[in-house]
């Protein structure tokens, strides 16, 4: 396959033919299947003052988002374990999960030859409001981090101060540059890329969504392959790859 591409395709079937140990690092946002917890809500209901105080906010990202809790967790197995085969020694793989199932990642790709490094804690400055204020903001995201195999990674430290296992920005998906709902800031994936790839190394994304990892690739000379599923969403990151970066003008 050819880098520098995203193919509208289902990553289960584009990682069967990518080779064995052929990608340096593997940055992904995989669906959390958080739309699921409407599964048993009546939307019939949603204006009536009972069901808004069970439940405020609606998660409804699309289909993509909304299986059945053992199709999540075999779908998860299933596009792991293909990363972990394409990864090479030495490699490092990032997901972006859900804070409750984010420890599946490091149990199950243990066995793929995966020792976990850390997990990291994204703070979004911008959470939404509380507006019953029994709880706290939903205002931090996870990422798992891992790397192959027994020899050392790539691993570019910076300075003491700029590496702890913690990132703060906005959400981009409130107002980013595009209308796909979980995009990420763009910020967060270059600095990621930096840290744990160098220049000319391939990067694999499997669930490009808006392409932001295929944009910071681009602006970091990294070469990538990506995935997306949903046509238009392949459209929206074709048309923010095609746009010319500051670097480029
Ligand atoms: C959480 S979003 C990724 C958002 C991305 N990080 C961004 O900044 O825009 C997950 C994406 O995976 C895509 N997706 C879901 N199942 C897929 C599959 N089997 N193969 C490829 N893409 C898939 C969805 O369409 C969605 O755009």
């Amino acid at each position: 396959m050819e880098t520098n591409k995203i193919y509208c395709m289902d990553c289960l079937e584009g990682l069967k033919q990518l080779p064995d140990e052929s990608v340096d690092l593997v940055l992904t946002d995989p669906p959390y299947n958080i739309s699921k917890l409407n599964d048993n809500r009546d939307k019939s209901k949603l204006n009536s003052p009972i069901m808004r105080r069970e439940s405020p906010l609606i998660y409804d990202f699309g289909d993509w988002d909304n299986k059945t809790r053992e199709e999540f967790l075999e779908f998860t197995q299933l596009w792991l374990s293909e990363c972990c085969r394409v990864l090479k020694d030495g490699g490092t793989i990032i997901s972006f999960f859900n804070k409750e199932d984010i420890s599946f990642l490091g149990w199950t790709s243990k066995e793929f030859g995966i020792r976990t490094r850390t997990i990291l804690s994204w703070h979004k400055t911008n959470p939404v409001p509380s507006f019953r204020k029994v709880n706290y903001l939903s205002a931090c995201e996870f990422l798992w981090v891992g790397s192959k195999g027994d020899k050392s990674w790539t691993f570019n430290f910076k300075q003491q101060k700029e590496m702890h296992n913690f990132f703060e920005t906005p959400n981009k998906s409130y107002y980013g540059e595009t209308k796909h709902p979980t995009e990420k800031p763009l910020s967060l994936i270059k600095e990621l890329i930096e840290i744990h790839s160098n220049p000319q190394d391939i990067v694999l994304d499997p669930f490009m969504g808006s392409g932001t990892t295929a944009v910071a690739c681009k602006q970091l000379n990294r070469k990538f392959i990506g995935f997306e599923i949903s046509k238009e969403y392949c459209d929206i990151a074709n048309k923010r790859l095609a746009q010319k970066t500051i670097f480029e003008l």
